[in-house]
């Protein structure tokens, strides 16, 4: 008789709302980082269009960008992929659709969006969490998703008083946070396959670290660092930054391919048709490497640390705080730290990264 031992699930809890949103008014502004990721991509534009051509004329083209931030980048992407399909298929409407937390600053969104009804385009909005169905069953033909699944929607409630990221521990505590990052991809997967109509296309653009890369991501590092000699000047209580984590994973190739047994098997009825895994440049480096102006790389790589990173701070570490300090000085002194960090030292908390990019597809036979 074969004895399985289980290890019982670790205990979660859902992540504060809103701590997942880009900061208001700043995001688009410094988001180059993003936008060279949402660029490297259009290669794949060609062929995901050509595939486009396959579903039925009848009915206009539905499109959705999945937790696409203030608006800036998603337009980038969403423009680009709408004027590849007018060239091929000029008479064909669209449907485009931006999703995001409930909490996203979708005014943002809304006031960048350009009439284009005469032209067959209509844009709407589609808050929501991307862990579950967003859409009617069948009725997508392409979606988006970039720099977003590493947000988790339930975070273990463990205790690591060391750093605001479990990518500091190699133990138990990692593994809890791999399996609930794990059991939220399989949420956003499952959707996704509800939602695709029979041969649709999800492109999905991932913040993603490799196997081997043991280290503490560079912007995280950073953020601790300033918040820790926030604690030694009095501003912020030991214990508020001991139990603030950042509800973030970056899930490695293997923990992405898992569903998929590793690339081989189709998924809830999706396929792998391209995984790439790179190594992209970080635009703030090149750029500090080719002028030496290491303040005002330090200014612009804050900038992007803040873009992501202020709701979760406000909401976990500064939220008591904050009450009795409306004017967010103290996010002011913890980011005016991270700048000066990463002017003192810019090559310890440098941005290295690794992305991958999935394209899935749906089967175009659905089961009876
Ligand atoms: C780093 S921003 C990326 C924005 C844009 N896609 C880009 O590439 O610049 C991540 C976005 O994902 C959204 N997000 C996080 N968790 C989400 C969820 N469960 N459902 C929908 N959107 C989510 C956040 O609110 C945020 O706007």
């Amino acid at each position: 008789m074969s004895i399985v031992t289980r290890r019982a699930r670790q205990r979660t809890a859902p992540i504060h709302a809103g701590a997942a949103t880009m900061k208001r008014g700043h995001y688009d502004d410094n988001s180059s980082v993003q936008r060279s990721d949402i660029a490297s991509s259009l290669a794949y534009q060609e062929q995901i269009v050509r595939d486009m051509k396959l579903h039925s004329a009848n009915t206009p083209l539905v499109l959705a960008d999945f937790g696409c931030g203030t608006g800036g980048s998603s337009n980038q992407l969403m423009r680009s992929i709408t004027s590849a399909i007018q060239q091929e298929m000029p008479e064909r409407s669209l449907m485009i659709f931006r999703n995001d937390l409930q909490e996203n600053d979708f005014n943002s969104v809304a006031s960048q969006l350009v009439p284009m009804a005469s032209q067959g385009v209509c844009e709407f909005l589609a808050p929501g969490t991307f862990y579950e169905q967003v859409f009617p069953a069948n009725s997508l033909h392409f979606g988006t998703c970039f720099a977003a699944v590493h947000w988790m929607q339930r975070v273990p409630q463990v205790c690591l008083p060391e750093h605001l990221t479990p990518e500091i521990v190699h133990d138990d505590r990692w593994e809890a946070f791999s399996a609930e990052w794990q059991r939220g991809w399989n949420s956003f997967l499952q959707a996704r396959s509800t939602e695709l109509a029979p041969g649709g296309q999800m492109l999905t653009s991932i913040i993603a670290r490799t196997t081997a890369d043991e280290t503490v991501h560079g912007p995280f590092d950073v953020v601790q660092v300033a918040a820790e000699s926030m604690v030694q000047d009095g501003h912020v209580k030991a214990a508020d930054l001991e139990r603030f984590l950042l509800p973030i994973h970056r899930p490695t190739l293997e923990e992405t391919l898992a569903p998929f047994a590793g690339g081989e098997q189709d998924y809830h009825g999706l396929t792998v048709k391209i995984c790439d895994e790179t190594e992209p440049e970080c635009p703030f480096w090149a750029a500090l490497e080719r002028d030496h102006n290491v303040a005002d790389y330090a200014t612009k790589y804050t900038g992007f640390i803040r873009g992501f990173s202020e709701s979760s701070v406000r909401s976990g570490l500064f939220e008591a705080q904050l009450t009795r300090n409306p004017s967010s000085q103290l996010l002011d002194c913890l980011y005016e730290r991270v700048r000066q960090l990463n002017e003192q030292q810019p090559e310890r908390f440098r941005l290295t990264r690794t992305r991958i990019l999935l394209l899935l597809q749906k089967s175009s036979v659905t089961a009876g």
